[in-house]
């Protein structure tokens, strides 16, 4: 791997943790809920010999666990964009979203759809939450607060993975439980209540003129082939991939079958 690096980018107001890694065609990774970059970690190193890969935390996650207080699904798009710009990146950008990941790329792509040439929305869903969906969050927000955040996470992981995942690649679910319990209680409950206020893409998507790779696990049960479809079909230019034996992590749980679908993707375009 060619360059591969981990730094503090100084933005407007704050500062950001991201890794950098790779050459080529700038592809921003972001990551889901309640993770961080680490996410990518398996990814990185395949991704990287033909791509700029830029895996931020967001605020208040991972390296910016420092800074939980309230924030938007918007202004986590935006201090992407700040980021971008402050790294000097001025090709078109390539975003990958994985869950919560996928509705900031949303947000991302909807605040400057000219500087995107494609988008990868991975293990995630373009509707937003009705109402007993936005009540739930807030229950689990104010329960990340009250009793912690392993109140909140422990029923998580078995949906996060698929059923071989313990057997056979045991460091990765381990390194997913430590990014849950290394997220701050307010982050999560920030977290929570950006998601249940987060708009509906469904039209929206269908105004999209770049190329859209919908990817899913077929064992995901949090966003199931299903939803991943229901994306696919709204979108003018999409190519819908679902791999076997994944659940909701894909990138994680099957790096080089997901690498191999970004190369699919981008080479096809
Ligand atoms: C995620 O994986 O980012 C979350 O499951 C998204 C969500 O709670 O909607």
């Amino acid at each position: 791997m060619a360059f591969d690096d981990r730094i503090r980018v100084k933005l407007r107001d704050r500062s950001v943790f991201t890794r950098i890694a790779g050459v080529g065609r700038p592809l921003l990774l972001l990551h889901g809920y309640p993770l961080d970059h680490r996410l990518w970690d398996a990814t990185i190193p395949l991704l990287s010999q033909e791509y700029l890969c830029i895996a931020p935390d967001f605020r208040g996650f991972g390296n910016n666990a420092e800074e939980p207080y309230s924030f938007s699904l918007q202004d986590l798009a935006r201090d992407c964009w700040e980021l971008a710009d402050c790294l000097q990146v001025r090709q078109p950008l390539l975003v990958c979203g994985l869950s919560m990941g996928g509705y900031v790329a949303m947000e991302f792509v909807d605040q400057l759809p000219e500087r995107i040439c494609g988008v990868i929305l991975t293990n995630t869903r373009c509707n937003a939450d009705d109402v007993n969906g936005q009540a739930a969050r807030r229950e689990i927000a104010s329960r990340a607060l009250r009793e912690g955040v392993s109140s909140v996470v422990s029923s998580m992981l078995n949906k996060l993975f698929h059923a071989s995942a313990q057997n056979r690649i045991p460091v990765a679910v381990k390194l997913v439980q430590q990014m849950m319990t290394d997220t701050p209680a307010s982050t999560i409950a920030w977290a929570q209540l950006a998601m249940a206020n987060r708009r509906d893409f469904t039209d929206l998507l269908s105004s999209w003129d770049m190329p859209v790779a919908c990817v899913g696990g077929i064992s995901d049960t949090i966003c199931p082939p299903e939803i991943i479809d229901q994306m696919h079909r709204r979108l003018k230019h999409s190519q819908k991939y679902l791999l076997a034996e994944s659940a909701h992590l894909t990138p994680l749980e099957l790096p080089r079958a997901f690498a191999e679908t970004v190369q699919q993707f981008v080479h096809g375009l």
